[in-house]
């Protein structure tokens, strides 16, 4: 079963920045997962809320402020004062860290809530830009991006979802995926016994436990996503 580290090592690290992703590169695990979103101007940036208040020191939506303005927050200290110097990253700056690792990276497109037009194709043409897109998995909660990803790339692309479906396997091939990301309830549903069977690859969010993680793997899940790889690295394997 594949590790993920979920937002880099974000147990250990605040999510989303620069040292929860370095600390995810020191480790042999297979991939990594980040949040991408877009700023006012435009510009791609690696984050899980769509407002800054809960990781970071300011106040406001992601959509609604610059890339300069939400770079001058501080998004390490809510988590520890020893991170007082983090920011919230772009996705350029992210990649570069795993440049020239071996992992697979997913990229979460956070369009659900608001559109972000234009963000699939900007992941799209960075990834392309830095010879990424062959280790890319791009996932989303939209799955009319997902569609927009199977039906204009190569790219690898997974529906992300922790709602009930009667038959997932055959909606996600609809899409043009057989790759589902579904959070922990979910997977002890049928849906997901029955979507296993039919030949879709099931990766499980977000999985903290060893107990519950081993559990995933007697029933055949794929992979997994974690805030604590290195624990479940060295407990699982
Ligand atoms: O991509 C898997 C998982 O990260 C989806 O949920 O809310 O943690 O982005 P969330
Ligand atoms: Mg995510």
């Amino acid at each position: 079963m594949k590790i993920y580290a979920h937002r880099g090592c974000s147990g250990t690290y605040p999510e989303n920045t620069l040292a929860a992703f370095r600390a995810a590169a020191e480790l042999p695990i297979d991939g990594i997962e980040i949040d991408v979103q877009l700023t006012k101007d435009g510009k791609m940036v690696v984050i899980h809320d769509e407002r800054i208040n809960r990781t970071t020191n300011g106040k406001g939506y992601v959509k609604d402020l610059t890339l300069e303005e939400l770079q001058k927050y501080d998004a390490g200290s809510w988590f520890s004062e020893e991170w007082s110097g983090e920011y919230i990253p772009t996705l350029d700056e992210v990649l570069e860290i795993f440049q020239d690792t071996e992992h697979i990276l997913n990229i979460e497109i956070k369009s659900d809530i608001f559109p972000y037009v234009g963000l699939v194709d900007k992941v799209i043409n960075l990834a392309t830009r830095r010879g990424l897109l062959d280790r890319m998995i791009i996932s989303s909660f939209n799955h009319e991006d997902v569609q927009k990803v199977c039906h204009e790339t190569d790219a690898k692309s997974a529906i992300i979802t922790s709602q009930i479906y009667v038959d997932i396997y055959d909606y996600a091939r609809v899409i043009g995926t057989k790759r589902l990301h579904i959070s922990l309830p979910s997977a002890y549903r049928k849906m997901t016994t029955e979507a296993l069977r039919k030949g879709s690859i099931v990766y499980v969010w977000t999985v903290n436990s060893l107990e519950y993680a081993q559990e995933l793997q007697k029933i055949g899940i794929h992979g997994i996503f974690t805030d604590y790889p290195e624990r479940m690295l060295k407990e699982l394997k």
